[in-house]
């Protein structure tokens, strides 16, 4: 973690807590939101909105209340990402998984409530911004929802247990289960500076391709990821039988496929020169990444 990445999650991590402090969300369904949004994680997605405003020469307290936003649509697909009718995962960011504190039909809502606030909160905020702040909730609602996060979750399902799936299939579900949200919280972010055309379209490029390598090294991790870093349980994708890079790739070569995104990934990053080093290193940073 670099100086500039601990800027970000205290901002984010403060203004987080804040939002949900509300007292006028029951308090059962308020632990069990603030439980989840607490309990830590990388606050990888918060910090590529805020990097990216920063990028396009925009002010990080305009963009806060998007990565906030972002982190609490993230939180919500992890909870229900754990339930135990999706992957049953006992574990997440080294805590017990949220249905396992606080059952299921309250986890169910717990993400409900996340992902309806977030917008609620980025909304709020669009009231006194200009109108690129509506094109990011947009780029937001876009990437979480039935084009994006949400469509790739149930292609994950879907292609459990089925050998015919390849390539294409794999790409799906990668680049909109996890690609999606995180090339949304980079659009989102540029949005609240002055970024050009050809900005918009880099960072697009960048953020289909890192989403991807960042969902690569995910599957890396649960073979051979040590689960008390992780926070997480490691080895249930094989247990599932899900449609990973190692799956289809083995280990060595999901390996040179993630090392070689990262150097796409970068290229495409070029059009911004140096503005853009904060990204490059979270690129490098993701290829080493052992949580
Ligand atoms: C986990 O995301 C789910 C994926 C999309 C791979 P992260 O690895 O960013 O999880 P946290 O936020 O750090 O807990
Ligand atoms: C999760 O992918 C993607 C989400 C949208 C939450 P995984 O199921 O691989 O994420 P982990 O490994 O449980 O964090
Ligand atoms: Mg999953
Ligand atoms: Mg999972
Ligand atoms: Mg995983």
């Amino acid at each position: 973690m670099n100086d500039r990445t601990n800027r970000y999650i205290s901002l984010v991590e403060d203004a987080l807590m804040e939002y949900l402090r509300d007292a006028r969300i029951p308090q059962k369904l308020r632990e069990a939101m603030q439980y989840s949004a607490k309990a830590g994680g990388k606050r990888l997605r918060p910090c590529l909105t805020l990097a990216a405003c920063e990028m396009a020469g925009g002010n990080v307290e305009n963009a806060l209340p998007l990565a906030c936003g972002i982190e609490m649509i993230h939180t919500y697909s992890l909870i229900h990402d754990d339930l135990p009718c999706m992957d049953d995962d006992d574990m997440r960011r080294g805590m017990p998984s949220n249905h396992k504190v606080f059952g299921e039909a309250l986890a169910v809502l717990a993400g409900d409530g996340l992902l309806t606030y977030a917008f609620q909160i980025m909304l709020r905020a669009a009231k006194t911004q200009n109108k690129n702040y509506i094109n990011a909730i947009s780029a937001i609602a876009n990437g979480a929802g039935v084009w994006g996060m949400v469509a790739g979750q149930v292609d994950d399902m879907a292609y459990e247990h089925d050998e015919n799936a390849g390539e294409k299939e794999l790409l799906d579900i990668h680049s909109r289960k996890t690609g999606a949200l995180i090339t949304a919280a980079l659009i989102a972010g540029l949005y609240t500076g002055y970024p050009s055309q050809d900005e918009i379209n880099a960072i697009v490029e960048f953020g289909e391709i890192y989403g991807v390598l960042f969902q690569i090294t995910d599957d890396i991790l649960d073979v051979e990821g040590d689960a008390s870093i992780l926070g997480k349980t490691t080895g249930k994708d094989s247990k599932s039988d899900k449609l990973t890079y190692p799956k289809l790739y083995g280990m060595s070569q999901s390996r040179r496929m993630a090392v070689e995104a990262a150097l796409k990934a970068k290229k495409a990053l070029s059009i911004f020169g140096e503005r853009a080093n904060y990204l490059s290193y979270i690129v490098d940073y993701t290829i080493a990444r052992k949580i």
